[in-house]
């Protein structure tokens, strides 16, 4: 096999409904089906190599050489891939680079734009082709939420693969995140989907996501920025309450995460569109009408805690930028 080359890009996703838990932990398959749109400018670029003179994968992240875990986790998405190409192609190793144009240690997860770009990276560089569900599918099992960040805008996610339900210029809203400082290491969401059934509050928040899932749809449907804001903002407090009702608990919250939420529901009182929700961590995302994403990023910057705002408008699915194989000359 010739060195095969392609690079991909996908943007990261911030859900609207939390999916916290697996039915199936080998799988990915989710407990509750999720909702959440793609952050246009949040995010990463990857680069799959495949080379027959590789003896190991190797994964280089924001131009570091990953750590052993970071890099036995992509072996192992690698190897799903691999499995389905031709025979010959599928002994081979990659060399994977990705970078992410959100600053490191920012608190931004990174697994969902990383594994959707990986995916259909190196895919692409193996020839194989496949429609968005079958990449969502794929994208999935090596981060859930890369699952959403497949299709373009605003997307749903409940089984296999995530679809989308209406294309990023539906509705002009903004994700302007409020990033409070932290130096603690956190737990993985990996590891949390696993404690999840740990918590007594998790059967019944599982119970009431359909309830939660239909609200939202309608609320995106309609663009109705009061409903959106009462069910993104109870999703994600009754996401933190398995979270800190879990064996062991985890809670992410500082008090600048709860001066932002504080804040947000008290700009919202004032009649400014905007609802939080917050992810395995204690940045607060501000979700809010364009037109009012400046006054809301100036306000939450100037809490105390914050230690820098970052923002972003929905954005399109993954794609792939470009596909090369030694001695073939590129489509241009
Ligand atoms: O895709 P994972 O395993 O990183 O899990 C993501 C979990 C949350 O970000 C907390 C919620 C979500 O739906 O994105």
């Amino acid at each position: 096999m010739p060195t095969r080359t392609a690079t991909a890009r996908a943007c990261s996703n911030i859900a609207l409904i939390k999916y916290w838990g697996n039915r199936d932990e080998a799988l990915r398959l989710p407990a509750n089906p999720s909702i959440s749109f793609n952050l246009r400018d949040l995010h990463t670029t990857t680069v799959v190599v495949f080379d027959p003179a590789l003896a190991a994968d190797e994964l280089i992240i924001d131009g570091l050489v990953a750590a052993s875990s970071a890099r036995t986790r992509v072996g192992a998405f690698l190897d799903l891939i691999r499995a389905t190409a031709p025979t010959g192609d599928g002994s081979v190793f990659a060399r994977v680079t990705s970078d992410n144009n959100f600053p490191m240690g920012a608190g931004i997860a990174s697994s969902a734009s990383a594994f959707a770009a990986l995916g259909v990276a190196a895919t692409a560089a193996l020839g194989l082709t496949n429609t968005e569900a079958q990449l969502s599918a794929l994208a999935r099992r090596g981060s859930g939420s890369a699952s959403r960040s497949l299709p373009a805008g605003f997307v749903a996610w409940k089984d296999e693969c995530a679809w989308s339900i209406a294309a990023p210029d539906h509705w002009d809203l903004v994700d302007v995140i409020g990033v409070v400082s932290t130096g603690e290491k956190k737990t993985g969401s990996t590891e949390g989907h696993a404690l999840a059934g740990t918590s007594p509050l998790q059967v019944a928040r599982v119970a009431d996501a359909p309830r939660r899932f239909e609200r939202c749809m309608s609320a995106i449907r309609t663009r109705d920025f009061d409903q959106l804001a009462a069910v993104i903002e109870q999703d994600a407090l009754m996401m933190h309450g398995v979270m800190m009702t879990s064996d062991p608990p985890l809670m992410y919250w500082l008090p600048a995460s709860l001066a932002i939420m504080h804040e947000v529901q008290s700009m919202r009182a004032r009649g400014v569109p905007v609802a939080f929700t917050i992810d395995a961590g204690p940045n607060i995302h501000c979700i809010c009408d364009a037109p009012v994403a400046d006054i809301v990023a100036t306000t939450i910057a100037e809490l105390a805690g914050v230690a820098r705002v970052l923002r972003s408008p929905v954005g399109g699915g993954a794609m792939l930028l470009t596909t090369w194989s030694a001695g073939i000359l590129p489509a241009l």
